[in-house]
């Protein structure tokens, strides 16, 4: 049996169109003008609809263990989530559990990932370069994991060297993978950290001061450089400053092969956040940190102009009560992360497209197909083309909401967000041809995700 998508206007990173849209089992069979119902087939009513590719996002952390908790959203709860709010594809990095092998982390993120009802794949995580770890990457490529993260901050704990950092560039670029890099400078954040905790300064916004801009400009000045002596692309994760940006447009202009993902975070909230009474501020503590104000509308430009290419949420969800707590004693304590999977199509749309800082295809662009493009899951997912994956999102433009921890399906105790309006929402959700919301409401299988193996990354550039 089929489904008749009719009367909607579809949407991609390319076009705009008022077209019906056939789907076949799982995939898009048929997009055209006033398509005939077929005997048997579904109709979806869609006039005044937008009809999206589902959204995809490449940076989540679900179930994560990290800085002495576990994040709270587990691959149930955050898939969920993310479907509610218009994602039907994520990438969650799957990390090694220091000194141990790449492999058993795989084995451990399989297990966890069982219960997601949205798709999925892993970016490696690697938190310790030795050979024994450079020789599993080609094995690790080859089952669909085909980026890598490492970290030029957290020191003691994830931090590499520059040493290290060229190794793991030149083999992953060996065998077709794709670099990501947690950009900041993690030895000047140490220093200003060691010396706050030493001044017995103790309240959430000593997070951000002891993470200025300078240490991710620093560090995004040299992980390009990096990439030119390697001869490597490399994708930077969660831009957070105009400084960053800055470095990114230079390089960019001569050429260079960097690729800039930024979150809603970096283009909606403030430091200001940090200062709020009663250890709220807390609510807000991640890295890289929020930035001042007049950063936000320098990250929107970078973004509508193509020098910012894709839009993740770096979901990280950490209760206020019993985990955000953890800090009372030092910020240095509070787990850094915010829930954001289910958010973010929604934020975009209403603060991106509604306030006129993006267009409509640039929208679908940063959302869904440039992230499933440069993670090798194009264009199964990330678009809407006959032969694709029928992860659809029936969207209302007119529908008015507001985000809220009392809504969301967050398994989070508060909202980064909360009271943020919006307008425009997804009114159904379609993973592989089967509704995943209808009408708003969640109506997914249990353990209906997928894991995608995943093509080459990094090959959009
Ligand atoms: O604060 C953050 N970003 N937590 C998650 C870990 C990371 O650095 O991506
Ligand atoms: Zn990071
Ligand atoms: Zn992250």
């Amino acid at each position: 049996m089929s489904t008749l998508i009719k009367g909607g206007t579809i949407v991609t990173a390319g076009d705009i169109c008022a077209a019906d849209l056939r789907m076949d089992g799982e995939k898009i069979a048929e997009i055209g003008k006033d398509l005939p119902q077929k005997d048997g087939d579904a109709v979806i009513q869609a006039k005044g609809r937008y009809i999206f590719p589902g959204g995809v996002d490449v940076h989540t952390h679900f179930e994560l263990p990290f800085m002495g908790t576990i994040s709270a959203d587990d691959f149930k709860t955050g898939s969920i989530a993310a479907i509610c709010g218009g994602t039907t594809s994520f990438i969650d990095f799957c990390f090694q559990d220091k000194t141990k092998p790449l492999a058993e982390a795989v084995k451990a993120w399989h297990e966890k990932s069982k219960k997601a009802v949205a798709d999925f794949g892993y970016h490696m995580g690697i938190t310790d370069y030795t050979p024994a770890v450079a020789a599993e990457i080609p094995s690790i490529i080859k089952q669909g994991i085909t980026s890598f993260k490492f970290f030029m901050a957290y020191k003691g704990v994830l931090q590499i060297d520059d040493g290290q950092i060229i190794g793991i560039m030149e083999i992953i670029g060996k065998h077709g993978g794709l670099a990501m890099v947690h950009a900041e400078n993690g030895d000047m954040i140490d220093t200003l950290v060691k010396r706050f905790v030493a001044e017995g300064k103790q309240p959430p916004e000593y997070h951000w001061l002891s993470h200025p801009a300078l240490a991710e400009e620093e560090a995004v000045h040299r992980i390009i450089e990096l990439a030119r002596f390697t001869d490597q692309p490399i994708y930077i994760v969660h831009l957070s400053s105009a400084d960053g940006l800055e470095k990114v447009k230079e390089a960019m202009s001569r050429g260079y092969k960097v690729i800039a993902e930024t979150c809603p975070q970096y283009l909606l909230l403030s430091s200001d956040l940090y200062y709020k009474p009663n250890f709220e501020g807390a609510k807000w503590v991640m890295s890289p940190p929020l930035r001042p104000a007049d950063h936000l509308e320098k990250m929107w430009d970078g973004l509508s102009k193509g020098f910012i290419k894709t839009v993740a949420t770096d979901h990280c969800s950490f209760n206020f009560k019993g985990q955000k707590e953890m800090g009372r004693e030092s910020f240095a304590k509070i787990p850094n992360g915010i829930a954001s999977v289910g958010d973010r199509f929604n934020l975009l749309y209403t603060y991106g497209v509604g306030k006129g800082r993006l267009s409509l295809t640039r929208f679908v662009d940063v959302v869904a197909t440039a992230p499933a493009k440069l993670f090798g899951m194009y264009p199964q997912k990330g678009s809407i083309a006959v032969g694709a994956d029928a992860d659809l999102v029936i969207f209302d433009p007119e529908a008015g909401g507001e985000v809220s921890a009392k809504t969301h399906h967050h398994n989070c105790d508060y909202s980064a967000y909360e009271g943020m309006k919006l307008k425009g929402l997804p009114e159904s959700v379609l993973l592989r041809g089967k509704f995943a919301v209808r009408d708003g409401k969640y109506v997914g299988e249990q353990g209906a995700g997928r894991f995608i193996a995943r093509g080459p990354s990094g090959k959009m550039m």
